[in-house]
């Protein structure tokens, strides 16, 4: 019987397992963490569908046209036309699974968030992801039931298996005994983004590790755009790590200021009068990056929530308004809060085509562990649907390419990656990419950096996951330097313009003893060939 292994329990884990489970085929689902403690739990704000429920005549196409300009044309059309163009089947199966969104006159309602010139987000409060997933796990357990879906929790992805250019299968270590198995069969990475390779500076659990992308890549697997990663605007440091306050704050009625000369500027809406607080993250976050420096300001960015109706708090954001009071002591009903951007999502990753396929045969990639969708930034509310839609597509390229394999069989050989990598060495790697790849870069702070990270990779013998781990960092920086251009996310103070020859993928291979970087075209956006012919 045909299994399939999948890397990854949150939501594009369980969308692929759910997806080939209802084909009648099985699948193992390997995580670290149960889905109920995925990253995708954590997710607030909402999911994006054209539905067009708020009478604005929205569409697919409309989503399309801000996705694709959101991500500042980096991404593959073709991808996001068939993201946008299923939008609103996957809300109608979700609430179909009775996820409760937020309703009315038997409706659903559909929140403003960033980028987006219509009201398309739906929600649950700001615990959409929380609530999705339960849905989700609930529809799985009705397969686990029937044999189809096997879960394994505190299960680790080492490495993949191999034979030429095929990918076979992989070796998973349990957590708790601590012994190795090759499972066989075609193999779906739904890890999550790489938040673990910046400890303490993101939104994202840190058990996302990025060792299975880094693993993959000294494998041989090609990474796409790994220079782009998204600053959400509005976090707060709390506990060690950066909180969340959803853009549906914004999406409400928030407001973004600084104090300049004694009074409340509103720097977004000056600058920007159509979207103002709800530009694209890259370009709020960069605002405030750039606001905080003049010298007549006050330093110190704020949200301000004060004039947000009853109703809005008491049900769209009343959970948000628990957990700023329970962090930061005050209510943000009455009290502005203190915001400053924070690492929120990886839009690089592993590359892979409109199909989901990661460069041989075999494997696929979904969810944020891929590079697809998001181009060089990615809208809110695009990621749970990236996710959950990425999930539907892999598994059934997946499916439909699928042969017979072998059964599971133990491993008694010494495994190069069971061994972790040292809490020194993840900090130190942290802390130079950090230095080198904030809101705005350059030249000489990249190279700069890349000198660092080549003393600390000849410092002392290092592990085979420690190894990946610097491998892994060097792509970014890489990707940083070699793209001399500002795109999205990715600013260089040095070559401030956007420039078309850079309207390419960052392709990044992992080679003997170094990095290679080449930037290979956008797919053409099929309807335009055919017109073109
Ligand atoms: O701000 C938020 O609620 C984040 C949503 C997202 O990244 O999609």
């Amino acid at each position: 019987m045909q299994r399939f292994q999948i890397i990854g329990a949150g939501l594009s884990g369980l969308s692929a397992a759910i997806t080939l489970a209802k084909r009648g085929f099985s699948c193992n689902l390997f995580s670290l963490q149960p889905s109920e403690r995925a990253q995708s739990v954590l997710a607030e704000g909402g999911i994006n569908g054209a539905l067009n429920t708020m009478g604005e005549n929205d569409s697919p196409a409309l989503h399309f046209a801000d996705t694709v300009r959101g991500g500042v044309q980096l991404a593959d059309p073709n991808a996001v036309e068939g993201l946008t163009a299923h939008a609103p089947e996957i809300l109608r199966q979700l609430e179909a699974l009775g996820v409760p969104f937020h309703m009315k006159n038997g409706e659903l309602i559909l929140r403003n968030f960033g980028g987006q010139k219509k009201k398309r987000t739906a929600y649950a409060k700001s615990s959409t992801g929380k609530i999705i997933m339960s849905a989700l796990i609930d529809e799985a357990r009705k397969y686990e039931h029937a044999g189809r879906i096997t879960r394994f929790p505190h299960h680790e992805f080492l490495r993949l298996l191999t034979e030429g250019d095929a990918c076979t299968g992989v070796r998973i270590r349990d957590c708790y005994t601590g012994s190795m198995t090759d499972y066989y069969g075609a193999v779906l990475l739904c890890s999550g983004g790489m938040n673990g390779v910046f400890p303490g500076m993101t939104t994202g659990t840190t058990q996302n590790s990025g060792d299975v992308t880094a693993a993959v890549f000294a494998q041989g697997v090609p990474l796409g755009n790994p220079e782009m990663l998204q600053y959400h605007p509005t976090t707060i440091g709390i506990a060690g790590k950066r909180c969340l306050v959803t853009e549906a704050a914004r999406g409400e009625g928030g407001r973004l200021f600084i104090e300049r000369n004694g009074e409340r500027w509103y720097f977004m809406e000056e600058k920007y009068p159509e979207l103002g607080n709800l530009m694209p993250r890259d370009v709020v976050a960069r605002e405030m990056f750039f606001v905080r420096q003049q010298p007549e300001a006050g330093g110190q960015v704020y949200l301000d929530m004060t004039a947000l109706p009853e109703d809005t708090w008491a049900h769209k954001l009343s959970d948000l308004r628990a957990e700023l009071m329970n962090y930061l002591g005050t209510d943000p009903k009455h009290t502005p809060v203190p915001v400053h951007e924070g690492i929120h999502y990886f839009m690089g990753g592993i590359a892979v085509d409109a199909q989901h396929r990661a460069g041989r045969n075999g494997l696929y990639a979904a969810g944020e562990c891929a590079c697809q969708y998001h181009g060089a930034n990615r809208l809110g509310g695009n990621s749970m649907l990236g996710a959950l839609y990425g999930g539907q597509v892999a598994a059934q390229t997946a499916a439909a390419a699928g042969a017979d394999l072998p059964e599971p069989a133990a491993v008694n050989e010494t495994e190069p990656y069971a061994q972790p990598a040292s809490p020194v060495l993840i900090h130190a790697v942290s802390g130079i990419l950090l230095d080198a790849l904030g809101i705005v870069r350059d030249a000489e702070t990249l190279q700069a950096a890349r000198e660092r990270l080549r003393t600390l990779s000849h410092a002392r013998e290092y592990n085979a996951r420690e190894q990946a781990r610097l491998r892994l960092a060097e792509a970014m920086l890489l990707g940083a330097l070699e793209r001399r251009e500002s795109r999205g996310a990715h600013y260089r103070s040095d070559f401030p313009q956007t420039d078309e020859a850079y309207r390419k993928t960052t392709v990044v291979r992992c080679l003997q003893d170094s990095v290679s970087v080449t930037f290979e075209p956008i797919p053409q956006r099929k309807g335009e060939t055919d017109r073109a012919i």
